[in-house]
């Protein structure tokens, strides 16, 4: 897996309980995933399809930095499945871990439309990628 986009946990980010507020990150996560999924496909004509369950492992505090890794497990006809892990960028705790997020590539009638990639796009072309 191959970390990407960092975030700095700031007061604003943070619960009544004073830890991430869970909204925060799944925004943050769906912004990263679909980044991710348009770089794999080469298209910006994809809609997100099915999330699955989302384990929240830790909490993170206001001045923690975390750190959003993806990695494909399949590239499908319309379809490009992969999984998703959050963590501490420094003492690598995990955060948030999500099993399978799935996007399809759509047609201008939002019906799912091949995409023709079968390969992973190589991490070393994102200069942000810090591997794991
Ligand atoms: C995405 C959408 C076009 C797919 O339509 P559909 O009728 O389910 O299409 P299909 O059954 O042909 O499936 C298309 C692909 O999605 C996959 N898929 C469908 N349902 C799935 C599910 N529940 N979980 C995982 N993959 C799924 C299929 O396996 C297929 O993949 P493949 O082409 O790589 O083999 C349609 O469901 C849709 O428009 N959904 C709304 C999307 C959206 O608005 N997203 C934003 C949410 S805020």
């Amino acid at each position: 897996m191959n970390f990407y986009s960092r975030k700095l946990i700031k007061p604003e980010d943070l619960n009544p309980n004073n830890t991430l507020f869970g909204g925060s990150l799944l925004r943050w996560i769906d912004e990263e995933a679909a980044i991710f999924a348009i770089c794999q496909l080469n298209t910006d004509k994809l809609v997100t399809k099915f999330i699955s369950e989302i384990n929240f492992i830790n909490s993170a505090r206001a001045g923690d930095i975390i750190e959003m890794g993806m990695e494909v497990l399949k590239f499908g006809r319309s379809s490009i499945t992969f999984k998703c892990e959050v963590r501490n960028k420094f003492n690598k705790q995990k955060i948030i871990t999500i099993d399978n997020i799935v996007f399809v590539h759509v047609d201008e009638n939002g019906r799912p439309k091949p995409h023709g990639v079968t390969t992973e796009t190589p991490p070393e072309i994102d200069q942000a990628v810090v591997p794991a």
